[in-house]
């Protein structure tokens, strides 16, 4: 096996809080316990195919454990193979893999550490496959990136919901109105899940339980013949009427993950205002969830995936995905996540839970 004396890190994909804490690890760890030299790609694969990278030192990496967003810049468009590229206002796709692998070896990088969720890992399987050591450490606020229990960046992200979730609450009760509250989270209802759970949503919508518009506007309803005249619906990006289709905000042709979702909470508003009569307003939470310090839980998490994923490379693994199992921070074969969502089963305990307390699901 040969020794390692040089490594690249590269945040990819959306940015989410605790990738600073990551790449501090990854760079203390590797300066300081190996002796390694550390170079900081920038803006994700972008970085690699424009060879943009530069040497990390102590300085570069300090002071930011607490920082939210990434020193490095990130990047949620770029596939090596599918990279686009504008000659004379035309648009043509390209396969850049060779320019990356090039950039690899004239920085003399033995591994790359990837910081990144489920397309971020597909690439770097994809370099492995060449002949690339590539170490993943699965980043999202999301939480939907198979094989790990948890990623950093969703306590934080479940926090800030949980947050606007409980002021919206008051204002509710106080005007009487329903208020709807639309969180991020893709095809997953991690975040909704957890953070209507945390704030006593009275309705929580997710995308694994398609949900029937007649029994939250009746359970609305049911509340405020019971006093309660206001109520709080966390509803998932990704959530979709029974029978119906997700809503998506835009799409953006140049991303390999061309949909955007988003919507759903003002069609859902405007529908229980219809049926209950009771004024309903929308909050669309947006990238405020990806947004600012990450709370400690993320800072411990990022700072054991960092140290980790360099103690793999030490000791001689080559293509594993830094994962937490049980509380324990492991890993897995780096392909294992490749393509793949870790979504919310239907009979998870928590959902169990929200029920018991009197959460409506919709379904
Ligand atoms: O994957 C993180 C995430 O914030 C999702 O929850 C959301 O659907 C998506 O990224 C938004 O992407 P963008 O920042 O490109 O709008």
């Amino acid at each position: 096996m040969e020794g390692i004396h040089r490594i690249g890190v590269m945040t990819a994909g959306g940015d989410c809080p605790g990738l600073n804490a990551v790449i501090r690890a990854v760079a203390k760890t590797a300066m300081g316990s190996y002796g390694w030299e550390v170079m900081g790609i920038e803006d994700g694969f972008l970085g690699l195919i424009q060879n943009r990278m530069r040497l990390l030192n102590n300085e570069a990496v300090s002071n930011i454990l607490t920082t939210g967003g990434t020193i490095l810049g990130t990047n949620n468009r770029v596939a090596p193979r599918n990279y686009t590229v504008k000659l004379d206002g035309r648009v043509e796709t390209r396969d850049v893999t060779d320019r990356c692998l090039e950039h690899i070896a004239h920085n003399h990088l033995d591994a790359i550490v990837v910081i990144g969720g489920d397309g971020s890992m597909s690439i770097a399987s994809d370099f492995v496959r060449l002949g690339i050591n590539c170490i993943g450490v699965p980043k999202t606020i999301d939480n939907d990136l198979y094989g790990t229990d948890v990623t950093f960046g969703f306590a934080t992200a479940v926090s800030i919901a949980t947050d606007a979730l409980d002021r919206v609450h008051t204002t509710a009760a106080s005007h009487h109105r329903v208020m709807v509250v639309e969180v991020m989270g893709r095809n997953a209802g991690w975040i909704a899940l957890h953070a209507g759970t945390a704030s006593g949503s009275d309705v929580i919508l997710i995308p694994e339980i398609p949900f029937d518009i007649r029994i939250v506007s009746d359970f609305v309803m049911g509340r405020a013949r019971h006093g309660k005249r206001f109520s709080i619906v966390c509803v998932s990006e990704g959530a979709r009427y029974k029978g119906g289709k997700q809503v998506i905000s835009r799409i953006d042709p140049s991303s390999p993950d061309p949909v955007r979702l988003g919507g759903i909470g003002e069609a859902v508003a405007a529908d229980i205002e219809d049926a209950t009569g009771i004024e309903t307003r929308t909050i669309k939470l947006g990238h405020v969830q990806r947004g600012g310090s990450p709370v400690p839980a993320d800072r411990v998490l990022a700072t054991e995936f960092g140290s980790k994923a360099i103690d793999l490379l030490a000791e001689g693994e080559r293509s594993r995905l830094v994962v937490v199992r049980a509380g324990v921070v492991t890993h897995i074969p780096l392909q294992d996540a490749e393509g793949k969502q870790r979504l919310v089963p239907i009979d998870h305990p928590l959902i169990r839970a929200a029920r018991n307390v009197g959460t409506c699901f919709g379904d």
